[in-house]
């Protein structure tokens, strides 16, 4: 792993994902160690799948518990119906929480089902705060500078809110729901004073495709243009990258 301090960003070059994924796992388990009631913000998508695997691996050897823990996701698609495969709560449940020992209670997502979203998305913020707030913030990229789903336009002052997806973005996802039009249009997802109020943020990003999004993030003026530039006014943020998504 290489660390180069002339970014704005504290940024560090993993010779693999994996290494990364050890990595991040290991601030995780000493957050946990310090303080066993840490409270973690997570994301969903291709980044964070071998990090999840990594955890559930440690609490499966008994060297990781999440018990006491707590966690809130960035984000989660309205206009789904409950249950649906491709909501980001059933992918949490298929890649990290029916791995591992957090209490049900204790791991959140924005209430896409309440009666009133525009409420529900106002309580996400309560409840952050109400559980002390988010201790670590795992991050991934989307290839137009979105965080969450804050994309392009998103301003800096944005909490917990409804939003429209991007084209790209739901291009993005097509190949996961099989054609464009199964992408739901609008999401819930925390707003990017909701992330930048985070202790520490974690933003990972692997292989060619996020190469230019890395660089985005790194040198480009911070504007609403790319909400990833927002980024490097959190005073403990760090990125992690391999090798092809340093460019
Ligand atoms: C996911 C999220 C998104 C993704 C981003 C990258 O909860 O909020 O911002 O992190 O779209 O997605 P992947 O990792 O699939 O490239």
């Amino acid at each position: 792993m290489i660390r180069s301090s002339r970014n704005p960003i504290p940024t560090f070059v993993h010779a693999s994902r994996v290494e990364c994924e050890r990595a991040l796992a290991d601030e995780i388990a000493e957050c946990i160690a310090r303080s066993p009631r840490s409270v973690f913000g997570w994301a969903t998508g291709s980044t964070p799948i071998g990090l999840y695997r990594e955890l559930a691996s440690r609490h499966g050897a008994g060297r990781l518990s999440f018990a006491r823990a707590s966690c809130f996701n960035l984000d989660e698609y309205l206009d789904l119906p409950a249950g649906h495969p491709h909501s980001f709560a059933a992918w949490m449940d298929e890649h990290l929480f029916s791995h591992v020992d957090f209490v049900r209670e204790n791991t959140h997502l924005p209430d896409v089902h309440a009666p009133d979203p525009v409420r529900a998305a106002r309580s996400y913020e309560s409840a952050i705060s109400r559980a002390g707030g988010i201790e670590l913030q795992v991050l991934g990229l989307g290839r137009n500078g979105h965080i969450g789903f804050n994309e392009p336009g998103s301003t800096c002052e944005t909490r917990t809110r409804i939003v429209e997806l991007a084209e790209s973005t739901r291009l993005d996802a097509a190949h996961t729901f099989g054609s464009l039009d199964d992408v739901p249009r609008r999401a819930i997802t925390m707003g990017v004073a909701t992330i930048l109020a985070a202790r520490r943020i974690r933003v990972l990003a692997f292989g060619r495709a996020k190469a230019a999004v890395v660089h985005a993030l790194l040198h480009d003026a911070v504007s609403s243009e790319c909400p990833a530039t927002f980024l490097r006014e959190h005073p403990a943020v760090e990125l992690h990258v391999d090798v092809e998504a340093a460019g």
